[in-house]
């Protein structure tokens, strides 16, 4: 099915693993405690899916959409919000899910945008990291895996829209090439 995946760089056992070891964390840091998850859509939507099936505490979900990369691998570092979250979260705690932070333009946009709605606190949550490719810096909270400068897909990561559903994480053939060159 996912013939033209040139390389698999993390597992279904890797990816479960590094979910697992963030909610521990999460589930230990907000005991107690009710946080809105709000998930970046929309490639954050799985692993957002497995992270809150491994929380033992109270939370709510929300969703933020916004304008990235398109069709493109390379990020403009224009952002905007094109979907916005329907709670309030003022003084609440707010946990945001990634997918994976690149050069940090979408998350350090968003997470300017979110404190205008004056939360108790904010925490940033991804599944994958880049940190090399940083160009704005981030402080991450919570960090599933650190991976080097080669775009992945699967894991509700995609090329085009597609690969979302790969339940790993590899790197296109498409890509690949791109990389030799
Ligand atoms: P940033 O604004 O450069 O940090 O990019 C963040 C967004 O770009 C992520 O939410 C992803 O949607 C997308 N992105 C960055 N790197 C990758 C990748 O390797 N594969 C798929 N999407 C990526
Ligand atoms: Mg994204």
């Amino acid at each position: 099915m996912y013939e033209d995946i040139e390389q698999i760089l993390f597992s279904e056992e890797d990816i479960s693993r590094a979910t697992e070891d963030i909610a521990l964390r999460i589930n230990d840091d907000y005991k107690g405690l009710s946080p809105v998850i709000i998930g970046v859509l929309k490639g954050s939507f799985i692993f957002l899916a497995d992270l809150v099936r491994k929380l033992d505490i109270d939370f709510t979900v929300d969703f933020i959409k916004a304008s990235s990369y398109g069709g493109n691998t390379k990020s403009s570092g224009e952002v905007k919000i094109t979907s916005n979250i329907s709670s309030d979260i003022e003084n609440k705690d707010v946990i945001l899910v990634e997918d994976i932070i690149d050069t940090g333009y979408t998350l350090s946009y968003i997470t300017e945008y979110l404190k205008g709605f004056s939360p108790h606190s904010l925490r940033i949550c991804t599944l994958f990291d880049k940190p090399d490719r940083r160009v704005v810096p981030i402080k991450v909270d919570y960090a599933g895996i650190l991976t080097e400068d080669l775009f992945i897909v699967g894991c509700g990561l995609d090329y085009n829209e597609k690969y979302r559903g790969m339940p790993y994480a590899g790197v296109p053939k498409t890509q690949f090439q791109k990389i030799k060159e």
